[in-house]
């Protein structure tokens, strides 16, 4: 409700507008290409969004009978939000390559078709919560082109620092959008009567420091001990109140909330998985972008998951992300071994 007592806003910034108002910002040099590849991941976003509040009804829950490239099973939802996402963005004349959690190799756009940006994604994350109306995410994020000629791995492989924009849906108990092109971070949610997203959380700020751990707490018998001292640290801290223990299993979800409460959200390295499980391109980079541009930290322990050089589109590591007085307060633990 606005302030006023109307149901609606007529100031009305939807997403829409405000990314054209951002473009006008960035006259001259903006060609609008931008604009147009972020409208089309929107409209991805809200198909997406009207086949999860329907899935159960419309029978969309279960398996596809498919496994992808991680030998996971792929869920009927995860391949309707794939083939939307590439679809949208191969028609949308914007991009040229285009890199997703679902498929094995890099997608190259019809040549008559391409666009300069790149476009690394993961459709729908948080598979496992799908079937029981957990909350689940999209996460993308958008680079230039940097090879010359026929785009080529070296445009998927690039840095997080080289990011000219990156974010993610969020279909939870309402639907938003996270958003940043270099310049802060932007929040939206959706209205479903007039489908748009307005802006409702606009120059987000993750707190200094928080009062959430947000790990799979499963796994503490394969972590290494360094976690394992820096979570009884956050059980028991001398003089202060105990940390609360908050985890979706939906990254997007655990993320969002580490932006909005402060507090740190961490997917370690563990016996099994020596490089963690997330993966670096399409789920690590575009969140830890948000998280930085929000004021926040994000690091594989060792360096911040931005300045990781990447070797494989599908490579993993651990991510260490949040608040920045407790990613700082962790990584010292780890430094200690
Ligand atoms: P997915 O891409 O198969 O959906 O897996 C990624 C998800 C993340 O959203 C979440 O943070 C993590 O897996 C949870 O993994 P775990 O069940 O090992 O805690
Ligand atoms: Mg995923």
């Amino acid at each position: 409700m606005a302030s006023n007592g109307q149901a609606i806003d007529v100031n009305c910034m939807t997403l829409t507008r405000f990314l054209l108002a951002e473009q006008r910002k960035r006259a001259p040099d903006a060609t609008g290409d931008l604009t147009l590849l972020l409208q089309t991941i929107q409209s991805a976003v809200k198909a997406i969004s009207s086949a999860v509040r329907k899935a159960g009804l419309a029978k969309l829950y279960g398996l596809s009978g498919d496994t992808n490239v991680q030998g996971e099973e792929v869920k009927k939802l995860d391949v309707l939000s794939n083939d939307l996402f590439i679809n949208l963005l191969r028609s949308s004349f914007t991009t040229c390559l285009l890199v997703s959690e679902e498929n094995p190799n890099i997608i190259e756009v019809e040549t008559e078709k391409q666009g300069k940006y790149i476009v690394c994604f993961d459709p729908l994350d948080g598979s496992s919560n799908i079937d029981c109306l957990v909350s689940i995410g999209s996460i993308f994020g958008i680079y230039k082109k940097i090879s010359q000629g026929t785009p080529s791995i070296v445009d998927a492989l690039q840095p997080g620092r080289n990011l000219i924009a990156a974010g993610y849906a969020l279909y939870g108990s309402a639907t938003a959008m996270v958003l940043s092109t270099g310049h802060g971070v932007n929040g939206f949610m959706l209205d479903p009567a007039i489908g748009e997203f307005i802006l409702t959380d606009p120059d987000m700020r993750v707190p200094a420091r928080g009062k959430i751990y947000s790990i799979n707490e499963g796994y503490s018998a394969i972590w290494d001990d360094s976690i394992r001292e820096y979570i009884n640290s956050r059980k028991n801290p001398p003089n202060a109140k105990p940390y609360a223990a908050r985890y979706v299993g939906s990254m997007v979800a655990d993320v969002h909330r580490t932006l909005k409460y402060g507090g740190i959200f961490m997917y370690p390295a563990t016996k099994d998985a020596p490089k963690g499980k997330l993966r670096l391109l399409y789920e690590c980079v575009p969140m830890s972008y948000v998280l930085e541009q929000a004021g926040g930290l994000a690091s594989n322990g060792n360096i911040p998951v931005l300045d990781i050089q990447p070797t494989g589109i599908h490579e993993r590591t651990p991510i260490f992300l949040g608040s920045k007085e407790d990613v700082n307060d962790v990584l010292e633990y780890l430094q200690k071994y």
